[in-house]
């Protein structure tokens, strides 16, 4: 009998571990938050994610549960494995990648290198961070953000008043995460997956470009001189470190000098490793499914020189990516595109393009060129 995945959420994360699926014939299921979600293809149920019974009957018949997000809570999360569910990653490791600040003790604790951080609660704590670090300083909301939201530069304790005000309205009390400013040369990402079994697979590091908080090109390998073995030495003392199974995206920061810091930890396929789909052996989707099923995971390998990924943000001004395959697929029949079935709106990801080749200046030009048609 085939093996059945349950992915929680109904996002193109979920979407892109289908074809994997198909290919090594495993049995995937999605719990989608709405109808006609880009999972929606593999959708066997439509719910919330935060309901328990919602989520036990879902996972009633599969073998393991994993995620197309952070977001589940940890009483459902819980309530699974009480249940019996096999859940990967575990509650224990998500909690760490659901809370920022969290996320910053344990990789404290773990001994890695993170900018220099704080928690506040009043705007005088906030105003005392900034004195202490030039003035400018990084302020973050610990739970529920992404691509930037929940993420603001500021150098007056003003600038987040309304997230002043959220935590004082917030029964729980609460807190902010507060950061250095880090002046970084670029960013990065190391990828790895690790089954419960302890193997891990480590793909090349890469440098990610974000416009605006958002990630919108990748390029892969790393260009240049990098300390790839450091990363790599990093993100195995996070997957060990927490028990991470599964896909784990390690963010980082490459300062001035050449240091890598942890920025942000994400475990699930992440964007950062969409170049995989087409540039490596073994793409992260297919990786994830042989990890949280605690299969032999496959090589890592880049199939040549350079890839690179660049999402299409917002996509055209209306309608569907798909609208235009007629007349932009021709351009370079060469570039592989992905749509995730989702309706353009300012800012969102839609879908990405892959390119791979040689020499690097071209695989850009390319990659570039069939995003910007899409835009
Ligand atoms: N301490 C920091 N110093 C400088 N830039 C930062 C810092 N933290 C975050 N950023 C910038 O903001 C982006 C989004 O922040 P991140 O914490 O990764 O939030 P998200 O959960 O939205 O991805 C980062 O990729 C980086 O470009
Ligand atoms: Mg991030």
């Amino acid at each position: 009998m085939s093996p059945v995945v349950g992915v929680i959420g109904g996002g193109q994360l979920a979407r892109m571990m289908v074809p994997a699926a198909i290919a090594l014939g495993i049995e995937i299921r999605v719990l989608a938050e709405q109808e006609g979600m880009s999972a929606a293809i593999a959708a066997t149920a439509v719910g919330d994610y935060r309901d328990l019974d919602t989520v036990l009957a879902f996972a009633r018949d599969v073998d393991v549960i994993t995620f197309d997000h952070e977001h589940v809570p940890q009483k459902v999360l819980k309530g699974l494995v009480k249940a019996g569910v096999e859940v990967r990653p575990g509650p224990g490791a998500l909690a760490v990648a659901q809370d920022k600040v969290l996320m910053r003790e344990k990789l404290t604790s773990l001994g890695l290198p993170v900018p220099a951080w704080g928690t506040v609660s009043r705007k005088k704590e906030l105003r005392a961070f900034l004195g202490d670090h030039g003035g400018r300083a990084v302020v973050k909301t610990p739970r529920g953000g992404y691509d930037g939201k929940g993420v603001k530069v500021v150098d007056d304790a003003g600038d987040v008043r309304e997230w002043f005000t959220a935590l004082d309205e917030d029964a729980n009390g609460g807190v902010l995460l507060v950061e250095e400013l880090v002046d970084f040369r670029r960013e990065l990402a190391q990828l790895v997956a690790r089954r419960p079994s302890g193997e891990i697979a480590v793909w090349p590091l890469v440098e990610t470009v974000q416009e605006g908080g958002v990630c919108s090109e990748v390029i892969a390998p790393a260009p240049g001189n990098v300390a790839s073995a450091q990363a790599e030495a990093i993100a195995r003392a996070v997957a060990e470190g927490l028990g991470v199974t599964g896909v784990l995206a390690v963010e980082l920061f490459e300062t001035q000098q050449g240091e890598l810091l942890v920025n942000e930890l994400a475990m699930r396929p992440h964007n950062s490793g969409h170049w995989t789909i087409d540039g490596a052996v073994t793409s992260q989707f297919e990786q994830h499914l042989r990890a949280v099923l605690d299969l032999p995971l496959g090589d890592t390998d880049p199939l040549r020189d350079w890839t690179v990924m660049a999402n299409v943000l917002g996509g055209p001004e209306s309608g569907w990516m798909t609208d235009r395959y007629a007349d932009v697929l021709g351009t370079d029949g060469g570039v592989k595109v992905h749509a995730y079935g989702k309706p353009s709106r300012p800012g969102r990801k839609v879908g990405h393009v892959n390119a791979v080749g040689d020499d690097l200046d071209d695989v850009l030009e390319r990659a570039r060129a069939m995003r910007d048609l899409f835009r």
